[in-house]
């Protein structure tokens, strides 16, 4: 039995490799559960009482010898070797994920599309505005309650800085830098200090429409609509105004739509109503005009604005906002499309 030990120690010594493959299975020939030196210790209590003590001694140096032989010749590897000799260079590659548009950049894109076939140019103005351009240029008068309207996140006060709670102040930007005529959309970030939930978010995304020239009708106003609706939910829409109220447009109008998912015969989602709410419009307010240096006399325009999430709720069936904003990859990797 000492003998075998002691040959076995001599196999330790002498053993060489430059394969980590093989050094492995040395490893496990040697030292696993059911390798030689476990099964040398089971035998241990056939062993005379008066050889235990060496055959302890020379187990435990077979034990530790072969443990350092093993990590010395894997040790003799370098980082780099390791990897080499563990890189396969004919497995395929792994597959990179593809990304997709943001649901609501789709459907921003889709809006502008489609007013960009009517002759719509593209225009954007900052996030961070005056009183001017958000407020006073759009017939908001100071104290007004209307301004109420927009819970707004001041800046600075005196002179008010402020965070845009909607697009139309994009709409005095171009009045006061283009002359007319003027067809613009105008998409956009905007913000408002409400409360977020299911219907209503802090920040969302607007898209705000303007055409000025001469000689232009509410009639004009509505068969633009007309044509955005059947383009953006389908042929068989159809649209209702209802009469409303915006300081910077008089008259002023809320579109609804029918109803999409039920056709118009009334569902959950148009509160069985029939109708979906899309957007305010209406002609612009000589005041507006004026306050922007445009000769209320000669021209007259339509501004229309809409929300974008409110459009992709509708369009998707999504019933809450708050999804669009949470980026969970499950649901966008939901919507995929051209735009
Ligand atoms: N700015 C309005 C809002 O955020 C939306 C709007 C209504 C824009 C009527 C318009 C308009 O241009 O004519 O609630």
């Amino acid at each position: 039995m000492l003998k075998k030990i002691q040959d076995l120690l001599k196999e330790v010594e002498n053993f060489k490799s430059d394969s980590l493959d093989e050094i492995e299975q040395f490893r496990i020939k040697y030292l696993s559960k059911k390798g030689i030196v476990s099964e040398l210790f089971s035998e241990f209590k056939n062993v005379p009482v008066e050889q235990k003590k060496e055959f302890g001694q020379m187990m435990n140096k077979l034990k530790t010898q072969t443990l350092i032989k093993v990590n010395q010749l894997k040790d003799s590897f370098t980082a780099d070797d390791k990897e080499y000799s563990e890189l396969d260079l004919s497995l395929p590659g792994s597959p990179l994920d593809s990304g997709s548009r943001h649901p609501v950049s789709i459907v921003k894109n889709e809006i502008v599309e489609i007013f960009s076939r009517l002759g719509f140019t593209v225009s954007e103005g900052p996030e961070i505005e005056d009183d001017w351009h958000v407020f006073s240029a759009l017939n908001f008068p100071e104290e007004h309650p209307a301004r109420d309207m927009q819970d707004t996140f001041f800046i600075e006060k005196n002179p008010d800085i402020l965070l845009r709670t909607h697009t139309s102040s994009v709409q005095v930007h171009e009045m006061e830098s283009m002359k007319p005529p003027i067809r613009t959309v105008s998409p956009g970030r905007v913000f408002r200090n409400e409360a977020i939930s299911a219907r209503a978010h802090c920040i969302f995304h607007q898209v705000e429409g303007l055409y000025i020239d001469e000689n232009v009708s509410f009639a004009d106003l509505k068969q633009t609509l007309l044509y955005f609706a059947h383009e953006m939910f389908g042929e068989n829409t159809q649209i209702r105004l209802r009469p409303s109220y915006f300081p910077f447009t008089e008259p002023s109008a809320e579109v609804d739509v029918s109803c999409n998912l039920c056709g118009g015969k009334g569902c959950n989602v148009c509160k069985y109503t029939g109708w979906l709410e899309i957007l305010g419009c209406g002609m612009v307010d000589p005041n507006v005009l004026e306050a922007s240096g445009i000769d209320s006399n000669k021209y007259t325009g339509f501004a229309f604005g809409m929300g974008v999430e409110r459009i992709a709720m509708l369009k998707y069936g999504v019933k809450d906002l708050r999804l669009y904003f949470e980026n969970d990859v499950r649901f966008l990797r939901q919507f995929s499309s051209a735009f």
